[in-house]
């Protein structure tokens, strides 16, 4: 099956490109440095053709408010119109859980945006993916929870994942057919967000200082105790947090 991967020299991107290829699939990695750049159209009609599915694990170079959100709003348009065109059979997005509880945030009215077109806009049956955050991510959480100096973080549930998990789950609905909804996937294990960046942040010896905050943001819009965990029926990733944090330390003493 030919399946075609927008954002596919990205982190998740490129795991999902060797782990189609693995099974055998004509995995298609697509970005602006192979030729394809969904904001313009350049190259997409070509990449599309004969395709069956369409990932879609781009993300936007800056999270500027604006910016993001013309991202995602002529990325998503563009690839739709050009799917539709093209005959592809199953367009799925990497989304993130609770986005649409996060309205106040630019990013994730950006996301909310991004799924209104494929939901509403579009006649390609869909799946969406809603994951909760990677444990690649928690370093770019702390600085971006910045406040005098010092990571504030509310004390919330949180159920990360690897983006190797990530990977693995995204590749298994490419390969299934369309739900034309939201599938929920989810590390194995709940934490304390603020607790989590504090271990992260240790491993690497950051030594900023991580404050569990009730009152703080998360990427701009205020959260609940539930936010960002899943709900029961999500699908769970295998790597648990301290098996991860051992094999990234490994590796950043290889590197
Ligand atoms: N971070 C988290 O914890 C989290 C949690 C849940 C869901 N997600 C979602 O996961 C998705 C993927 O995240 P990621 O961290 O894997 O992203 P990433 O590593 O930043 O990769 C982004 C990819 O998008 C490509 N791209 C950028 N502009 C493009 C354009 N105009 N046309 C085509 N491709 C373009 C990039 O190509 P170049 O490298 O050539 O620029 C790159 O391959 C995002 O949609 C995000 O919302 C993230």
């Amino acid at each position: 099956m030919k399946i075609v991967v927008i954002g596919g020299t990205g982190l998740i991107g490129s795991k999902l490109v060797n782990k189609l290829r693995a099974h055998g699939h004509e995995a298609v990695a697509a970005a602006p440095n192979t030729g394809v750049n969904t904001l313009t159209g350049e190259g997409l009609a070509e990449v599309l053709k004969g395709a069956s599915v369409v990932v879609d694990v781009s993300n936007s170079p800056s999270w500027d408010d604006a910016a993001v959100l013309k991202f995602f709003e002529t990325s998503t348009r563009n690839l739709l119109t050009y799917e539709a065109t093209a005959g592809v059979g199953h367009h799925v997005a990497l989304s993130v859980v609770g986005t649409q509880l996060l309205s106040e945030s630019g990013y994730f009215r950006a996301k909310i945006a991004q799924e209104k077109l494929i939901v509403q806009k579009s006649s390609v049956p869909y799946t969406i993916v809603h994951a909760t955050q990677f444990f690649e991510f928690l370093k770019g959480l702390a600085d971006v929870s910045i406040v005098d100096g010092k990571v504030h973080l509310p004390p919330v549930l949180f159920q990360p994942m690897a983006a190797e998990d990530v990977a693995t789950a995204v590749g298994r609905v490419a390969i299934g057919p369309p739900v034309n909804g939201i599938v929920e996937i989810g590390g194995p294990e709940q934490f304390r967000l603020d607790e989590l960046v504090r271990r992260r942040l240790a491993s690497l010896n950051d030594p900023r200082e991580v404050i569990a905050d009730p009152k703080a943001l998360y990427s701009g819009a205020k959260i609940s105790e539930r936010t960002l965990v899943p709900s029961s029926n999500a699908r769970l990733g295998e790597t648990r947090f301290e098996t991860w944090l051992a094999q990234s330390t490994a590796n950043a003493h290889a590197a």
